[in-house]
């Protein structure tokens, strides 16, 4: 479908289900709050690849913002958006209102457990019940046999896989790799927001989450070893301010002591009124 046609653009609710009715199956969903880059991109051709339509959201969800400044001064473009999904091979391209997707009377919210409470959940009081909700909203709303979602957000993967499975969401979740700048900072709709000086000194995350990784395969199965090892490369840095530094397991995110299995090492660090977050699988 891909190429010969721009992708159709929907709004409503009604738009969306008659886009649906007419479109050939599988159909696969790239959830995005828009700011597009080279890791949507990523996303969107890989669901290209394995679907034959390709469903792309684009929404701002105020619900998962904690600090109504950065919802503020998240990036928006349309024109620019819909440019890069379609040359990356959406077929639709829905964006839908606030009012359309909460309408008027709407009370409901989607809490996942424990695995919400550390790292990001902790740092940003009410941000996974407001991801939870809109990622349900969405899947249940397209109907999509498959869903795609970045690594870069290992602890919302994990959190949405969970939602799906303890809900019986018949949607696939599919994990797709982190996509980095040649200097290793994965990519991030925030990063356009960093000074000069600050987009200078970023790269440090990638290199305190590598300073790990060569721990770990030196053979130190230690957590504090492996957080201390992060920090130190962190400090190097005078313009990072680490959030938190974390070892922990991946599957069910508590802080690691002494492991044997693997682990998942990762940060939110600031750059002034820009926070990144960075992390990487040691198995
Ligand atoms: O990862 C994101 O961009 C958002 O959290 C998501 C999954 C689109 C929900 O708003």
């Amino acid at each position: 479908m891909s190429g010969a046609t721009l992708p159709q653009v929907v709004r409503t609710r009604a738009q969306l289900r008659e886009a649906l009715a007419e479109a050939p199956r599988p159909i696969g969903l790239v959830p995005t709050m828009g700011a597009l880059h080279e890791g949507h991109a990523s996303l969107i051709q890989r669901a290209r690849r394995e679907n034959a339509t390709v469903l792309i959201s684009i929404f701002v969800n105020p619900r998962q913002f904690n600090e109504l400044s950065d919802f503020r001064k998240y990036p928006r473009d349309e024109a620019a958006d819909r440019r890069l999904a379609d040359s990356a091979g959406a077929d639709i391209i829905w964006i839908p209102s606030v009012a359309d997707v909460y309408p008027a009377g709407f009370q409901t919210t989607v809490t996942v457990g424990a695995l919400t409470e550390p790292l990001e959940g902790a740092a940003r009081p009410g941000h996974f019940e407001g991801v939870t909700t809109i990622v349900a909203i969405l899947l249940g709303l397209a109907g999509a046999e498959r869903a795609y979602f970045g690594q870069k957000d290992a602890q919302q993967l994990l959190v949405i896989r969970r939602m799906a499975t303890d809900l019986g969401i018949g949607t696939e979740i599919v994990a797709c790799p982190i996509v980095r700048e040649p200097d290793g900072l994965a990519m991030s709709s925030r990063n356009v927001r960093l000074t000069p000086e600050a987009r200078a000194a970023a790269p440090v995350l990638r290199q305190a989450l590598l300073a790990a990784r060569a721990r770990y395969e030196a053979g130190e199965r230690d957590g504090e070893a492996l957080r201390a090892a992060m920090r130190e490369m962190l400090a190097k840095e005078p313009l990072a301010e680490p959030e938190y530094v974390s070892c922990a397991s991946p599957e069910t995110l508590n802080e690691l002591d002494r492991f044997d299995g693997p682990a998942l090492v990762s940060m939110a660090v600031r750059f002034g009124s820009v926070r990144l977050i960075d992390n990487e699988p040691l198995a």
